[in-house]
């Protein structure tokens, strides 16, 4: 059985503990506002090398560092440019990832040998204070196979995950629901590689004009960025995203129905579930939602499409890539 120990606060002796086996490079799992982490010393190639093998994570998809603040992000990059310096002044602790050129200091297997570092400083008490005991960057993907939903309570860890991480912090559900904001500063243009809960205009409000690659928001584009793959975030069910009370005649087997913003009469046998017509509470919920789904055994989850305006983005962009059919 893998371990799980419950952490109360930032306080706790199992950050202790959890720094402990960090410093022994092994891995440890461990909250953040956003989805729970897979956590290994950043620094310490042999256990982000865990980390791969953990997740069956291919090597072209390179890792983000989870620092305490910018000056432990600063001593990673060769370029700080101005807007890192605004944007983390306001929103860092949390759940934006910054994308920059890598110093040296930044081992080749957690940039997947490419050129540049993703940072994040979460904004997590418990998470915090682990990259504080540890003493050292983080190196941390979500805490699921790969191609898996991201966990958002523990116990998708222990379900996804198993006996190939060493210990499991468990601080209760997180917050956000989603994985963080992706901005790349490291070319010409701002350019956005995965909407999150920090939304575009938010950024561009501070830093001028952010583009947003058209992977993150269009089906069928190229990866451009690595990592990005079509499929990702997929349950085990086939998920379809339809109209108002469409697709219930086609779809087959055990059929959840989820509605948002007001539930329409459903045959028997289908599963209703009503969510908030909210983007943000949505997002709180859904992997939690797909995952409990999983659990119950269904076939085939209808979900109805999300309005197009910007709040719906980072909730669009994680259901497209779960319902898109599987690559070859
Ligand atoms: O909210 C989050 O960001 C969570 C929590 C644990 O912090 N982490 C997370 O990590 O979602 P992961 O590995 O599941 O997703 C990170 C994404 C990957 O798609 C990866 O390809 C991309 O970030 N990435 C990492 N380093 C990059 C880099 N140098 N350039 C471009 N993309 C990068
Ligand atoms: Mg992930």
């Amino acid at each position: 059985m893998t371990r799980l120990l419950q952490v109360t606060g930032p306080d706790d002796p199992a950050i202790r503990e959890a720094a402990m086996i960090l410093a022994s490079g092994r891995l440890v799992a461990f909250p953040t506002e956003t989805v729970y982490g897979l956590g290994a010393d950043g620094l310490n190639p042999e256990a982000v090398a865990r980390i791969y093998a953990a997740k069956g994570r291919p090597a072209t998809n390179p890792v983000i560092l989870h620092v305490a603040d910018a000056d432990a992000a600063r001593a990673l990059v060769s370029r700080w440019p101005a807007e890192a310096q605004v944007l983390v002044e306001r929103f860092w602790p949390g759940p934006l990832t910054l994308v920059l050129p890598a110093s040296e200091a930044v081992p080749a297997i957690v940039r997947a040998g490419g050129p540049s570092v993703a940072l994040r400083c979460p904004a997590h008490p418990v998470a915090l204070a682990l990259i504080r005991a540890a003493g050292r960057p983080l190196a941390a993907p979500s805490a699921n196979r790969s191609q898996h939903l991201s966990p958002t309570r523990a116990e998708h860890v222990a379900s996804s995950l198993g006996e190939a991480v060493d210990l499991i912090l468990d601080g209760g559900p997180t917050e956000a629901g989603l994985e963080s904001t992706i901005l790349d500063l490291s070319g010409e243009t701002p350019r956005i590689l995965r909407p999150g809960p920090i939304q575009p205009a938010e950024l561009a409000a501070l830093i001028g004009p952010v583009d947003l690659w058209e992977g993150a928001v269009k089906a069928g584009t190229r990866q451009a960025a690595p990592g990005m793959a079509e499929r990702h975030y997929a349950p085990r069910a086939r998920l379809e995203l339809v109209a108002p009370g469409s697709g219930l005649a086609a779809a087959s087997g055990r059929v959840a129905y989820v509605a948002l913003g007001a539930l329409p009469h459903l045959p028997g046998g289908v599963r209703g579930i009503l969510l908030p017509l909210d983007a943000e509470a949505v997002g709180t919920r859904l992997y939690a939602l797909l995952h409990e789904l999983d659990d119950a055994g269904f076939d085939c989850i209808l979900m109805e499409r999300p309005p197009e305006t910007e709040a719906w983005l980072a909730v669009r962009d994680r259901l497209r890539r779960a319902s898109a059919k599987e690559r070859p």
